[in-house]
């Protein structure tokens, strides 16, 4: 029963429509005042009437209509306010059983189906480490990824390689003067990194390195068999270090189409800017002028006749709307290239695509860790790896600390750790600059990913003593306002999984979870939840079982993993 529909349907005022209506009528944060209140204050101009006479007939009409109220329990006409009371014995006996008919399902819906959601993110760069910059968009293009999948959307995660450019030119050249395969088979990507930055020191010295960066790079373009195999062996060298983390993270993709996959792919795009007539010479270079809109040129071919980021970006836009068909493609990608994406989607636009409009930037903050907090094994890079680590580090001491003894205490310390860094991503609006603190982000009381893991964990201790079975119980029982108040919370879940995909804001879904943690544990306070008697054990258990799978529902969706007990 959607009680709120019901109402304005029982509203009937001449003169107002039924849309009017719904969009006065509010849900009451006081529920002392009522769970539903329609201020009439705004009827009085059009009726000539006072907001009490308003709310006075619209409540003697209800009651002279001779309908049955099952669901209403009481109406106040206070002061020009109409307070609508639900009968909390019907509410909880329809949110619950509705919920646990399919508790691991709730809030899962179809509205997707049909349509296609591309995303592109984590994108990481061939022979550079994962580093903490690449945490935000690979934790929120996930969680998007979980969110859009679970409202029945095909999602198509894309992490879109950042594998070409003269970079790679200089680092074969670097690897041919100096590399090491023992010691870069045992270094990997800290290996490389030096490679690279040796490259740089001494190409100040030495200019003419520079130019041997460039024929390396231009060997590539050539698909030179020497020089392909080995950046070949770079490639596989930094996906199989990265693949580790993303195991980690919990995090898939369905495609690694990089940069280098759109070099063949790149021709017809060029064809059609020509056809256009939107491509003009600057300096030798070819660019799209964007003056009209405010833009700085948009440059597709430099003076050397190669590509650029952008134009593999054109390129791979027509791909996926060629092989996918999306809906939506979405580029979770930090602000830093915002202009990037404007300049990207107004090419699009100007070249008549119809579907520019269906490419959205996802943008995000920076990350930054406080001072101090951490030492990086190498350079100048804050390692991923090196943050999960000691995340994971610190667990495990707290764990001790509590003197909780756990069989499993690596799974469970990796899986709240790793949790824990995940969720200071998704916890924030996206466009908020972070600056995390172990101390902060593992703390188990805080508004903090361990905090929901232990509510979940507490839910689970709770349901195992009290030997839950299933939901064959009488939930009616269920009206003190605690759990009154916990149910009305754990009803909001569908619309808050639709809100988050709708504003592609993850941290929509975890302040629900925060807010029904907290709701979670006043009710646990409050109620002895398993007592002598069995019939309210029973519900009360039934409503633990629920905000059981919806914390476990909603932390999955972000991405975090769920211990049973910690
Ligand atoms: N590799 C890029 C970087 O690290 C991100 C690529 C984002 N995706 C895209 N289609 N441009 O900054």
């Amino acid at each position: 029963m959607d009680f709120f529909n019901e109402i304005v349907n029982l509203i009937n005022l001449e003169g107002i429509t039924k849309e009017e209506i719904a969009q006065t009528l509010t849900v009451s944060t006081d529920t002392t005042k009522g769970d539903f209140c329609l201020p009439c204050f705004k009827f009085s101009k059009i009726l000539k009437k006072s907001p009490q006479a308003i709310a006075d007939s619209i409540k003697e009409s209800i009651i002279n209509s001779g309908k049955k109220l099952v669901f209403l329990n009481e109406i106040q006409s206070i002061s020009g306010y109409l307070n609508f009371f639900i009968d909390r014995k019907v509410y909880a006996t329809q949110i619950l059983s509705t919920i646990l008919s399919d508790p691991e399902n709730y809030g899962r819906n179809t509205m997707g189906n049909g349509k296609t959601i591309v995303i592109d993110y984590s994108s990481v760069n061939i022979a550079k480490p994962f580093h903490i910059g690449h945490l935000s968009s690979t934790a929120i293009g996930s969680a998007l990824y979980k969110i859009f999948n679970y409202l029945g959307y095909k999602v198509v995660g894309v992490n879109h390689l950042g594998d070409w450019g003269t970079q790679f030119g200089k680092l074969i050249s670097a690897y041919k003067r100096w590399g090491n395969d023992e010691d870069i088979e045992k270094r990997k990507l800290t290996a490389l990194v030096e490679l690279y930055v040796r490259f740089h020191k001494e190409a100040e010295e030495n200019p003419a390195l520079d130019d041997e960066g460039r024929y390396w790079f231009k060997k590539i373009e050539q698909g030179d068999k020497e020089a392909l195999a080995i950046f070949d062996k770079f490639k596989k060298i930094t996906l199989s270090e990265v693949a580790k983390t993303y195991k980690r993270l919990n995090v898939t993709f369905d495609s690694f189409a990089g940069e280098s996959f759109y070099i063949d792919k790149m021709q017809p795009v060029l064809d059609k800017l020509e056809e256009k007539n939107l491509l003009t010479e600057s300096n030798n270079a070819k660019v799209v002028n964007l003056d009209k809109y405010n833009l700085p040129p948009c440059l597709i071919i430099k003076s050397d006749g190669t590509s650029l980021y952008t134009t593999r970006d054109l390129a791979a836009a027509f791909y996926r709307k060629k092989t996918y068909d999306f809906y939506k493609c979405l580029y979770v990608v930090a602000y830093q290239q915002n202009l990037h994406f404007e300049q990207l989607f107004k090419v699009l636009e100007l070249m008549d695509c119809d579907w520019a409009k269906d490419m959205e930037h996802i943008a995000f903050g920076m990350v930054s860790l406080e001072s101090g907090s951490i030492k990086t094994r190498k350079g100048n890079f804050i390692l991923l790896e090196d943050v999960l680590d000691e995340a994971v580090k610190r667990t495990k001491q707290i764990i001790r600390e509590k003197g909780t003894v756990l069989e499993n205490e690596d799974e469970v310390a990796e899986a709240i750790g790793v949790g824990a860094v995940v969720f200071s991503v998704v916890s924030n609006s996206r466009i908020k600059d972070i600056v995390f603190s172990y101390d902060k982000i593992l703390s188990f009381e805080g508004e903090s990913g361990p905090y929901l893991q232990y509510t979940f964990a507490r839910t689970n201790s709770v349901l195992n003593k009290g030997k839950y079975k299933n939901c064959d119980a009488d939930f009616s029982l269920l009206i003190d306002d605690s759990s009154y108040s916990l149910i009305k919370t754990l009803n909001r879940f569908p619309a808050v999984i639709e809100e988050s995909a709708k504003r592609r804001e993850p941290y929509i879904i975890t302040r629900f979870l925060l807010e029904t943690a907290q709701e979670f544990n006043k009710f646990y306070i409050d109620n002895k939840i398993i007592s002598e008697d069995e019939s309210l054990t029973k519900a009360r258990l039934s409503l633990t079982k629920a905000v059981s799978s919806t914390i476990k529902i909603g932390l999955s969706l972000l991405g975090i993993q769920c211990p049973e007990k910690m």
